[in-house]
This record gives structure tokens, C-alpha cells and sequence, in this order.
């Protein structure tokens, strides 16, 4: 689910290579044919507006379209402009954010929209050079929101034109390696229209998503079959680096008081901060007992291995700070998925 952090790189001039007239009307040519006729009906799809383009890039950048779809929707329901997000506590909008993950995305969100509304004209800029400028926005979504929003004649570069890109160009160093990137951005500038980058930015990553697969691609049905170097050994392709998976013990404490749940806040510092959630087990201070749930879950590189546990206070602390919350007031709180999922199974 979660895709490879690929988006950071920057264009830089690079070396060309002329490509030939056939691999030029593949891209240009066969593959907007094909993506008129096969394309999703995908609500950002309909719209021109950059505050509802720039949001589903937000979303789309970890998540995938089946999963943000419905949070889409309902987002520009409860936030439907710049300025009302602008103007949301940081609290509501994590919560509306719960459950699609990556949560710095949310945060980086509420301060470009705090960003526009203090900004003269209250909009976003049109250019993927001066969106680069602000908060949140790196090469990706600067140029996704320049060419969707404003038509500017940009190309992308993200996970699926990535597989796409270095499949038809049998690209066998690794994806993460500097001189890839560039060979990479170089096809990227020289292979998107100076027309119809909108249409053709959509097209390269329906291709990717669609037919490009990262495990048995459609090969057979793919517009780049007759130019593809790599359709012998697509799986091959992108060539990534292996990244190494860290294991996480955690022991979660779930004490009750009366039907209400001891919950703690995380700090500002910390990484799910404004996030509510039970407590870590500290033995001097809490008994354990009987264990309640236990899941494993992946959070980028960390394989967690989580269980949570009936415990009471030994002594409760005078320093303790948190709340004890009813299932109501959990439900109506940012939760992590996890502590969510411990959450529910309590009020079952
Ligand atoms: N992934 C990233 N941006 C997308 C978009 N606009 N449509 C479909 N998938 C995407």
C-alpha cells in the first residue's frame, strides 16, 4: 500500500538522448487514445478547482484511489475552501484525515491552506516553480497541481510513471541513485507534450495503475507493447534499493475507571502529536494483566508488534496527564488506526 518515497528529487538538466519518432507517438499519440477510452471517472477528474486538485494530490501521494476517494469527498464537504481549512483546529482536521495515514500530510495541508489565506490574492500560485515555494509541496505536487489546475506544461514524475518509464526504457540501475533520477526527469521533459500535459500527466499514471502493474502487467494490452524494451522481464523493473524493516515491541496499556478509558495526548514533539491514544505500559507505575488484542502493523520501515493489556495503577501519578475518556468521546477524538482498533474492540 504504501509506495516508495520517490517523489523528492528535483529536475535537473541532464544529458539527452534523441528518442525516436515511435517511442514519441507511443507517449504522445497511442497512450492519450487509450486513456479516453479506459480511463476511471475519478471525482478530481471534474474539477478544475486548485484547492479540490491540490488535495487529492495530498491524499494520493500514499494512499490509493479506491482508499481517498470517499475521504475526498467528504473532506471538501466539511472543508469546502482554502479558508475554512485555514480556519479549522489542527484537532478536526487530523480527525477527518483519520484512517488514510501519513499524517504529516494533513498538517502540511492546514499550513498551505494557512499559507493561501494570509496570502494577497487568497489563491494558490499557477506555476509549478513558484507552488515549489510552499509548504508541503515538493517537485511531484508542485508540477500535478501546475498542469491539472493551471495547464501549465509540466510533466510528473512519481511510483507509476517511475515503473512505466523505466520498463519501456529498461532503466536497470536503481530508481534511488542520482544519475537514474536525471535520466528519469530527462525522458520525463522530452516524452510530456508542450499541449495537453493535463491529459497526458493523468494518462501516464492511469497506465501505470491500470496496466503497468507492479506484479503481472497487462503487457499484451498496452499501448507501449510495440516499444517497450523491458516487456521480456517487466517485474524486473524499477530496480529499488531492498530497505531494511525494523521490529517495534509495544505494550499498550488500556486501564478503566467506570466505563472510561485512561488516554494520553501525544506531545507536540512527537510524531503522532495532537494524536490521542492509550498509554505505553510503564511497570513502576501500572500492574499488567490480562492481554486484550494483539496485531502486528507496518508503519514505513518499522514492523510493529503491538498487544495491549488490562493493567491498573499501582499508585496512580501525580504528574499523569491525560483524561479518562468514554467511548463517545474516543469516537469523536484523532485516534491512531491502532489505538483506534483497540478502541473499538473495548466498546464491542
Ligand atoms: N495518483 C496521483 N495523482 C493522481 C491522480 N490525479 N489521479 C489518479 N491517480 C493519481
Amino acid at each position: 500500500m504504501p509506495r516508495t518515497k520517490v517523489t523528492d528529487s528535483t529536475p535537473t538538466k541532464a544529458s539527452r538522448s534523441a528518442l525516436s519518432s515511435e517511442v514519441i507517438h507511443s507517449f504522445q499519440v497511442r497512450l492519450p487514445v487509450w486513456y479516453e477510452k479506459n480511463k476511471r471517472d475519478l471525482p478530481w477528474r471534474h474539477t478544475r478547482d486548485p484547492y479540490a486538485i491540490a488535495l487529492s494530490e495530498f491524499m494520493l501521494q500514499q494512499t490509493q484511489v479506491v482508499t481517498a476517494t470517499p475521504y475526498y469527498q467528504r473532506w471538501l464537504k466539511l472543508f469546502p475552501t482554502w479558508r475554512k481549512l485555514a480556519e479549522a483546529p489542527i484537532e478536526s482536521v487530523l480527525k477527518a484525515w483519520e484512517g488514510l495515514g501519513y499524517y504529516q500530510r494533513a498538517r502540511n495541508l492546514h499550513k498551505l491552506a494557512q499559507a493561501v489565506a494570509a496570502s494577497p490574492s487568497g489563491e494558490l500560485p499557477s506555476t509549478a516553480e513558484a507552488l515549489l515555494e510552499l509548504p508541503g509541496i515538493g517537485p511531484y505536487t508542485s508540477r500535478a497541481i501546475a498542469s491539472f489546475a493551471f495547464g501549465e506544461s509540466v510533466g510528473v514524475l512519481d511510483g507509476n510513471v517511475i515503473r512505466v518509464l523505466t520498463r519501456v526504457f529498461a532503466l536497470t540501475g536503481n530508481v534511488a541513485d542520482r544519475a537514474v533520477q536525471q535520466q528519469l526527469w530527462s525522458l520525463v521533459e522530452q516524452l510530456t507534450p508542450s499541449r495537453g500535459a493535463d491529459t497526458y500527466n493523468q494518462a501516464i499514471m492511469e497506465i501505470g495503475a491500470l496496466v503497468c502493474l507492479p506484479r503481472k502487467p497487462a503487457c499484451l494490452i498496452c499501448p507501449f507493447n510495440a516499444v517497450c524494451l523491458g516487456k521480456s522481464d517487466p517485474e524486473r523493473y524499477p530496480v529499488k534499493e531492498r530497505t531494511v524493516t525494523k521490529v517495534v515491541v509495544e505494550k499498550i496499556a488500556v486501564i478503566e475507571n467506570k466505563k472510561r478509558w485512561w488516554c494520553v495526548q501525544s506531545a507536540a514533539s512527537r510524531r503522532l502529536a495532537e494524536f490521542w491514544r492509550f498509554p505505553d505500559l510503564d511497570e513502576r507505575t501500572m500492574i499488567s494483566g490480562q492481554e486484550l488484542i494483539r496485531f502486528k502493523y507496518t508503519i514505513t520501515n518499522h514492523r510493529i508488534e503491538l498487544t495491549a493489556l488490562h493493567a491498573i495503577w499501582k499508585k496512580m501519578p501525580p504528574s499523569a496527564s491525560g483524561r479518562w475518556l468514554t467511548n463517545e468521546e474516543i469516537e469523536s477524538l484523532p485516534f491512531p488506526a491502532a489505538h483506534r482498533k483497540i478502541a473499538r474492540q473495548l466498546a464491542e
